[in-house]
């Protein structure tokens, strides 16, 4: 099933409560919401504190992506907060393993990402267990980067192990670069600059979505 997540981080934060409204109203799919500490990658976004203020008025599932190096001692904290799907990095610091293993305990979905360079091979042992693979499209850490086609093929592999597994691509997803992606076999599209810099919104999550159907 094709999913397009829009970036809360991309979202006028100013008009936060106005366009999170807006996009409910069009039944949006999930909700992706980039966590960043400052070390793990190079800049500071949003945190818990956002996520549950967000999850009181809405219903619709949130895709937490923590770009964080220590992902297993703050799983509890966005669980609690709101979460429904905890997807952290392959490359951080924590024990994959059990990082993967408290998130299901708390009763969440578990994903794993990988950054560009990583070998999509990391994720293997864990498949059985995650709901949600996320292949970077750019280096995590800024929005509004160039997709990278040389990661494709790492979702084609993955795709002919997993039919099934949700396969999720962050970065530089627009019209054009959400048909590559979608042929090489990814169903879940992070939507930020694309979405949150054209003059309609939803107009262009359903572009998106229509885009990525016309090639299955
Ligand atoms: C990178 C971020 C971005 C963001 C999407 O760390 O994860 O990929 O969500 O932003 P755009 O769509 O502008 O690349
Ligand atoms: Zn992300």
């Amino acid at each position: 099933m094709i999913k397009i997540a829009p970036s809360v981080m991309c979202m006028d934060l100013l008009a936060l409560g106005a366009q999170i409204h807006q996009l409910d109203s069009m039944g949006v799919d999930m909700y992706h919401f980039d966590v960043m500490d400052g070390h793990f990658v190079p800049n500071i976004s949003i945190g818990a504190p956002v996520v549950a203020s967000i999850k009181k008025v809405c219903n619709v599932p949130f895709d937490v992506h923590l770009m964080i190096s220590n992902p297993l001692q703050y799983v509890e904290d966005f669980a609690k907060s709101g979460a429904d799907i905890i997807c952290f990095h392959a490359e951080s610091d924590s024990d994959i393993g059990q990082t993967v293993d408290k998130i299901i305990s708390l009763g969440k979905k578990a994903a794993i990402a990988v950054k560009p360079g990583t070998d999509i091979d990391v994720v293997l042992p864990y498949l059985d267990k995650l709901s949600m693979v996320l292949v970077m499209t750019v280096e995590p850490g800024f929005g509004g980067q160039s997709f990278m086609e040389s990661t494709m093929p790492k979702i084609e592999k993955l795709r002919k192990i997993n039919p099934d597994i949700d396969i999720e691509v962050d970065g530089g997803v627009n019209p054009e670069t959400i048909k590559i992606a979608a042929k090489a076999g990814a169903n879940v599209f992070v939507a930020g600059s694309a979405v949150f810099k054209s003059e309609n919104p939803a107009k262009t999550i359903k572009l998106l979505k229509e885009n990525a159907l016309s090639v299955l």
